[in-house]
């Protein structure tokens, strides 16, 4: 993880470094694990930023090879995500979700 040095007005950037997985778990390492572990990453992030009552939001869309740049992210090295945080200006209703049974599916898709 990239980590802004001023947590209240910068985002923090996960990132997916297939060299270390793949020298660690091989080609699946480098082309799944690497990302599973940088989503895993910002997921639990997230939810410590949620439970200390700071506001997020999950950015996917961005130029990745200018966040590469910014971040100076050496070879292989990819942002996954970028969590903005912050103190919500206001809080919303939750809003509404897919019921589970449109998400989860018992023994075939
Ligand atoms: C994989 C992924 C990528 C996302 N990328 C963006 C993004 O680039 N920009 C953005 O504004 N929201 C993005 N979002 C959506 C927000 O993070 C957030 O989930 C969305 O605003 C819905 O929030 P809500 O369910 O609380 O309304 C992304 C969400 C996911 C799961």
């Amino acid at each position: 993880m990239a980590r802004a040095s001023s947590p209240q007005r910068r985002p923090c950037s996960f990132c997916a470094d297939a060299p270390r997985s793949r020298a660690r778990y091989g080609e699946r390492g480098a082309t799944l694990f690497a990302a599973q572990d940088a989503a895993i990453d910002a997921s639990y992030a997230q939810l410590a930023a949620t439970a200390l009552g700071i506001g997020s939001c999950w950015v996917g869309a961005f130029d990745e090879a200018r966040v590469a740049r910014l971040l100076g992210l050496k070879a292989g090295v990819r942002p996954v995500a970028i969590l903005t945080l912050g103190h919500a200006a206001e809080h919303r209703e939750r809003p509404p979700r897919r019921p589970v049974e449109a998400l989860v599916h018992a023994e075939a898709h």
